[in-house]
């Protein structure tokens, strides 16, 4: 009979063990005592969260706490889980790295004798990914939202502008005055004109015209015609660029907007002037890569996620379109824009485009 119990416990005991293992491999498994001290985390724990097992027992909880929960978030859970209950939600949590991820929770409270718990057990998954999708899918609906608006507000304003351009030239006979003013009004009213065909940008549906065309060119477009902008600010554009880059599959404008923006983007961020390195290179993977570096004030890590959000602007005199437009023209040429900052060091903006398939030649 001892031999059978021991037998029995044996199997139990391996049976756990098993459990334990497969528990392990799919879940996010911390203990805490009752104030919030680890007191065990798994593999995937540690993995996730890039601290050691070492360092993280004996530490409170909050050490992976982001700032996103308000206070009354974790009041409520812990309410709910000192009384006993299970606490089930989903928590945006730093890594020691500083990088972000989304965990789905469930937190389990270890009763004692009297029901009160003595420990909390926390399962959780990573669902960033998902997190990510989301908000991409948020994005996309704000940015069809303002297109929308784009494209109503433009096409209001640029017939009846066109009219009042049309009365005033015809005003044009009367004194020399009259007309310096009638110049001033005729160029003011272009000036709008641009600004509205800028935000026409934006508007569906566009003309656009894909074309085989050599970055080479169109970078040196935009860097040529940024420099004197640049130059008045004291910034000087530095160029690098590799021969013979692979031609690409683009619009030409809208690759050059995108060009501009960036570098505007860079000439703003360095207010007592300062250097922008262009750099242009064949990329083994995607074709070509366009890199901008600038010596500016750079971007706190925690704001790099806002950049593609519309009206997002630190800027007085700022749209917040910029990056969003740009990152719309990249991504419709199937290619990546990525940015790096270091807070008072400086930005690196990098855009890949794809290489267009090799142009069919005449034997
Ligand atoms: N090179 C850069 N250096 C520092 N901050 C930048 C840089 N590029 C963009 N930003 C930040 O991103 C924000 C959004 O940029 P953008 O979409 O071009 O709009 P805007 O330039 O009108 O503000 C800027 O207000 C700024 O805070
Ligand atoms: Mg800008």
């Amino acid at each position: 009979l001892l031999k059978e119990t021991i037998l029995n416990i044996q199997t139990a005991v391996k049976q756990l063990a098993d459990i334990n293992f497969a528990l392990d491999e799919a879940l996010i498994v911390a203990i805490t005592d009752v104030r919030g001290n680890i007191i065990f985390a798994n593999r995937k724990f540690c993995e996730i969260s890039k601290y050691t097992l070492q360092e993280l027992i004996g530490q409170n909880h909050r050490i992976i706490s982001s700032e996103f929960h308000t206070a009354e978030f974790y009041r409520k859970m812990y309410r709910t889980i000192a009384h006993g209950k299970v606490w089930r939600g989903e928590f945006k949590n730093k890594a020691k790295d500083g990088s972000i991820y989304w965990m789905d929770s469930t937190i389990v409270p270890l009763l004692n004798e009297q029901g009160k718990p003595y420990q909390y057990v926390s399962f959780r998954i990573d669902i960033t990914e998902r997190k990510k999708t989301e908000d991409l899918i948020r994005r996309a609906d704000k940015v069809a939202a303002i297109e929308q608006l784009a494209s109503a507000i433009a096409h209001e304003i640029r017939n009846p502008l066109a009219a009042i351009q049309w009365s005033v030239q015809a005003l044009e006979t009367r004194s020399a005055e009259d007309n310096e003013r009638i110049r001033l009004i005729s160029s003011e009213l272009e000036r709008i004109d641009s600004i509205v065909e800028q935000f026409l940008l934006l508007a569906k549906p566009q003309t656009v015209s894909f074309q085989h065309n050599d970055v080479t060119v169109v970078l040196g477009i935009a860097v040529s015609l940024m420099r004197i902008h640049a130059g008045k600010k004291s910034v000087r554009i530095v160029t690098k660029f590799e021969n013979d880059v692979p031609i690409v599959w683009c619009d030409q404008n809208q690759i050059e907007q995108v060009f501009i923006n960036i570098l505007k983007n860079a000439i703003e961020a360095m207010p007592n002037g300062g250097n922008i390195l262009v750099q242009l290179e064949r990329d083994p993977k995607r074709g070509v890569l366009i890199r901008f570096t600038d010596e500016g004030v750079g971007i706190p890590g925690e704001l790099i996620a806002n950049l593609g959000n519309p009206f997002y602007t630190t800027k007085k005199k700022g749209s917040g379109l910029g990056l969003m437009v740009s990152d719309k023209i990249v991504r419709a040429h199937q290619g990546t824009l990525s940015i790096r900052s270091e807070l008072n060091k400086g930005t690196a903006v990098e855009i890949t485009l794809p290489a267009a398939e090799p142009i069919e030649t005449m034997p």
